[in-house]
């Protein structure tokens, strides 16, 4: 990277999950499936669903508070707010906007769809940003209610997903720490392999959408598994490459929680030992954009991630869009 840019970093950290708990006993009741199905392909036992009155700027508003205590920083420093979502409040306006005017910032605002690599996307654009000097302050939100677009009559896909946020802010650091390295990519040859397919400029909504169902996530559960793990390794590495560090030299990994097997199978790739990856899916569930930023915000709170600590996050997601960066704590 640039020497000559100033370093950025995450300063502080944040998450927020709904109260109410989906136990997989519960999904039992709903589809044809069972706990030890969902165990033990996914690795999931729980996972926390809002409230039919939450939106995601409700999640946001509160993980934002959470990362800037956090972080020691008033809410009247922050400069620019991006939110990483693929369930925004409405398809416009941005629910960034609804974030700054909540939170009464005065902010510049965007939101930045990369599915469930939007954090990482988000978070190498916010560093970007504070490198050059254009912000000093970014606040970074992952945040998704991906139980509103689940299908929960389609058994493949709705014992997967849980809703949640989290939330971290983006300031200058000492030089050598912050953000060392990042990848991101995209395949669009395989944007049919987890969709929406109504309710956009393709396929506009009208009863028949509707009757057919086609406004609900559908996703080819098979060929995600095999792209994910074949990504997560890859995106890693080159990332590690960029910044001139080995998987031995990695004290936490962060991969997106989507299933324990994807996040095994991606280790064991990259070479990284058991012990020093992050796994938070068995109560979460694939929290879409906020899996990433809600497992480094418990990594940190659990003594995992500490000053001068290495941390690897890899995400990948619908686009399909893959996202790492190399953070030195
Ligand atoms: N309960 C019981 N049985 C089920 C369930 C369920 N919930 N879901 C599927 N099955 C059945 C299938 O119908 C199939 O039965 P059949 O053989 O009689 O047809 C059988 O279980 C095996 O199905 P597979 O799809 O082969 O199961 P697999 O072991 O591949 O696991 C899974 C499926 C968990 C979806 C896996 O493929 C996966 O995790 N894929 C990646 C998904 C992912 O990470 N998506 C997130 C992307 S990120 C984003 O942007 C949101």
């Amino acid at each position: 990277m640039n020497q000559q840019l100033r370093a950025a970093g995450i300063a502080g950290v944040g998450y927020y999950v709904p109260e109410r708990i989906l136990t997989n006993r519960d999904l039992e009741q709903m589809v044809d499936t069972s706990e030890e199905w969902i165990v033990s392909r996914t690795g999931i036992r729980e996972r926390h669903i809002a409230d039919p009155k939450q939106t995601t700027s409700d999640l946001c508003v509160n993980a934002a508070r959470a990362a800037l205590r956090h972080a020691r920083t008033s809410v009247e420093e922050v400069q620019l707010i991006i939110v990483a979502t693929v369930t925004p409040d409405f398809p416009f306006p941005a629910t960034s906007c609804l974030v700054q005017e909540r939170l009464g910032a005065r902010a510049a605002a965007f939101d930045l769809e990369a599915g469930c690599s939007g954090f990482t996307y988000a978070l190498v654009m916010a560093c970007q940003c504070v490198s050059a000097g254009a912000f000093d302050t970014v606040l970074v939100i992952g945040a998704d209610i991906l139980s509103r677009i689940v299908n929960w009559k389609d058994r493949r896909t709705c014992v997967l997903f849980g809703d949640g946020a989290g939330a971290v802010v983006v300031k200058p650091v000492a030089q050598g720490k912050g953000l060392l390295g990042f990848d991101l990519g995209s395949d669009g040859s395989g944007a049919d392999l987890l969709k929406i397919q109504a309710g956009g400029s393709h396929t506009p909504a009208t009863f028949e959408t509707i009757e057919e169902e086609q406004h609900f996530l559908c996703m080819n559960g098979n060929e995600v598994f095999r792209f994910a793990v074949k990504i997560m390794g890859e995106s890693a590495e080159r990332a590690l490459r960029q910044a001139g560090l080995t998987p031995q030299e990695v004290d936490c990994f962060i991969p997106h929680q989507a299933n324990t097997r994807i996040i095994e199978a991606a280790a064991k790739r990259l070479n990284v030992p058991w012990t020093k990856v992050f796994v938070n899916v068995d109560r979460y569930g694939n929290t879409s954009a906020a899996s990433i930023p809600i497992a480094l915000a418990e990594a940190q709170q659990q003594g995992l991630v500490q000053d001068g600590s290495t941390v690897v996050c890899v995400g990948f997601g619908a686009g399909l869009t893959w996202g790492s960066c190399v953070l030195r704590w």
